[in-house]
């Protein structure tokens, strides 16, 4: 029977490339401290490295395991351990806010308390509802239904933004973003115009500082630029765009003539508006 080359087991193949190395050093050595020592001479002294550990058998059906997860969801992850177990910023995010509680907010909490409360002795297991930030984030494609639909509502109908897609929205637009409900836009025309083209809170998610922060998110992304917008001269938002500065410098009788609802109660004059920078 024919012998052929014997495998090269692991150990073997460590065995030899430590002889190799710890022949290397001691002969540099012997160099530099001036002594000669043939290789003979050195492999003489050297004794066998023997593993101290015995090699453990693989276990297929946990490799097989361990191959097959893919991801980790990110509760269970280290990055979670580091992180907290809140989700990360997601990035078109600008600005995220925990601490901020609406109108709506509390309203939801007060319905399931008191569903908590009136079925406290009944087996019913009541969900639990997750907390979640007021996210600040730039227009995105999915947002463009919600935000029409919160545009139409509040302004009059037809109006769509797609473009804004187009004209930097990471500097002309900021949308409000509760979970996944859209409750705060507002959209400059471009950042050369800078020129508000619109500016809304969701009912039920107003008087919370919502219009303030996405205002000063847009005007912070626009600095040494003058801002101009219009609005209705019975509008409560005066009060918001006077805190920051804004200035009206024109008065345009039946501004919105063409665009609000003969019935509506908002003036159709409008005031033109600057924040100079
Ligand atoms: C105007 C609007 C955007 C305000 O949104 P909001 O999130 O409620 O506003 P904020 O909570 O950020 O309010 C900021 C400031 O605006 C003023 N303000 C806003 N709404 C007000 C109201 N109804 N009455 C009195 N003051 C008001 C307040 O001075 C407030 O500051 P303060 O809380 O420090 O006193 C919102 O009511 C809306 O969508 N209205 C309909 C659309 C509209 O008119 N847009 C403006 C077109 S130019």
């Amino acid at each position: 029977m024919e012998n052929g080359p014997s495998p090269i087991s692991s150990d073997s193949l460590a065995n030899d490339r430590l002889r190799a190395h710890v022949l290397d050093r001691v002969q540099n050595n012997s160099r530099n401290s001036g002594a000669h020592h043939s290789p003979q001479a050195i492999e003489t002294h050297l004794t066998p490295f023997t593993p101290t550990r015995p090699s453990i058998p693989v276990n297929n059906e946990v490799l097989d395991a361990l191959n097959d997860i893919t991801t980790t969801p990110f509760e269970n992850s280290f990055l979670s351990r580091l992180q907290g177990t809140r989700a990360a910023m997601a990035p078109s995010a600008i600005y995220i806010d925990w601490e901020t509680v609406t109108p709506w907010m509390n309203l939801m909490m007060d319905i399931r308390e008191h569903y908590a409360l009136a079925n406290a002795d009944s087996e019913i297991l009541i969900p639990t509802e997750s907390t979640a930030p007021i996210t600040y984030t730039t227009l995105q494609r999915i947002h463009l239904p919600q935000v029409h639909d919160l545009l139409e509502r509040v302004f009059w109908s037809g109006i769509d933004v797609s473009d804004s897609l187009d004209y930097s929205p990471e500097k002309a637009t900021v949308i409000a973003v509760y979970k996944k409900l859209v409750v705060g836009v507002a959209i400059m025309s471009s950042p050369q115009e800078t020129y508000i083209t619109f500016l809304a809170v969701r009912a039920g998610w107003d008087k919370a500082k919502i219009a303030k922060t996405m205002l000063y998110l847009l005007v912070s992304r626009n600095p040494k630029k003058d801002i101009t917008l219009h609005v209705s001269v019975n509008n409560s938002a005066m009060l918001l765009y006077n805190q920051f500065g804004f200035k009206a410098e024109e008065f345009v009788a039946g501004f919105y003539d063409d665009y609000l609802d003969p019935l509506s109660r908002a003036s159709k004059n409008a005031f033109k508006l600057r924040l100079r920078q």
